[in-house]
């Protein structure tokens, strides 16, 4: 299975740190936060990895990252996204890397508590599809920023809403989604949402519409550093004080 670490964006949401960098060079606790990523991929199993940048301080994850092995990555890749256009786009530049293999798709500013290496290997043993991994957030304003599971009662995925004003449950789509080659038919057919992005959430719902898509929900801490400051300093608490992507 691939690796592809999305490290793009503008990162408004952390102006005016983000005007002088990329916001996933931005130190969570002792370190820069797209090392996270690359560590949860590499604890997963994953090994052979695409990271997709762009803005103004690309040169900086060379700097940062080189070829990878210091990391652990067998083989880094880099692709380029011109602009901000969504997740999904950025995702669209990974379609020769990826080829025909499975795919794992991390968000460079989502940390997790827990291992991803269990939901890797379900997906691994998964004939086709997609999977995604779900966090339950109390809070109702926290939901209204993040994509949102609708479950049936066997706990089936029947409807993700990206940022609803009302949200329905409380399950939280992450930042890491397990996609088969599917998703490059899929990625051509998808149209600008509101906020002029390609989005994620559209590709999810593509394989929830077609009973394709499986979820666990995770246990443990998840945070999206890039959310907002409060989010930012949130996750850079818990990293300083736990071990992250740990078994
Ligand atoms: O963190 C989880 C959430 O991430 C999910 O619950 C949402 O369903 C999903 O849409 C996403 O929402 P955000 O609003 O947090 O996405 P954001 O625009 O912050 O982008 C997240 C990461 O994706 C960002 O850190 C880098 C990468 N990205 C984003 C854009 C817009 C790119 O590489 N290129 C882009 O053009």
């Amino acid at each position: 299975m691939k690796g592809v670490i999305l490290a793009g964006g503008s990162g408004t949401r952390l102006s005016p740190l983000t005007r002088i960098t990329n916001k996933h060079l931005l130190p969570l606790y002792d370190r820069p936060m797209v090392t996270y990523a690359v560590e949860a991929l590499v604890r997963a199993g994953i090994r052979d990895v695409m990271l997709v940048t762009g803005g103004t301080h690309a040169g900086e994850f060379f700097r940062l990252l080189g070829n990878g092995q210091e990391w652990g990555v067998d083989r880094l890749f880099y692709a380029y996204q011109e602009k901000a256009g969504g997740i999904a786009e950025a995702l669209g530049l990974a379609e020769r890397f990826v080829d025909r293999d499975k795919c794992c798709v991390l968000l460079a500013d989502n940390v997790y508590q827990r291992s991803l290496a269990p939901v890797a290997k379900r997906f691994a043993a998964q004939e086709r599809g997609a999977r995604i991994v779900l966090s339950r957030v109390a809070a109702l304003k926290h939901l209204r920023h993040l994509g949102v599971a609708e479950r049936d009662r066997g706990g089936r995925v029947v409807k993700i809403v990206e940022k609803p004003a009302q949200p329905k449950s409380r399950f939280a789509v992450t930042g890491v989604y397990f996609y088969d080659a599917q998703v490059w038919d899929v990625l051509p057919t998808l149209k600008p949402s509101g906020r002029g992005e390609l989005e994620i959430t559209d590709v999810n719902n593509w394989y929830v519409k077609r009973g394709q898509m499986e979820a666990d929900v995770i246990d443990g801490f998840w945070g999206d550093a890039g959310e907002s400051i409060e989010a930012y300093y949130a996750v850079n608490d818990f990293v300083r004080r736990h071990k992250v992507n740990a078994r």
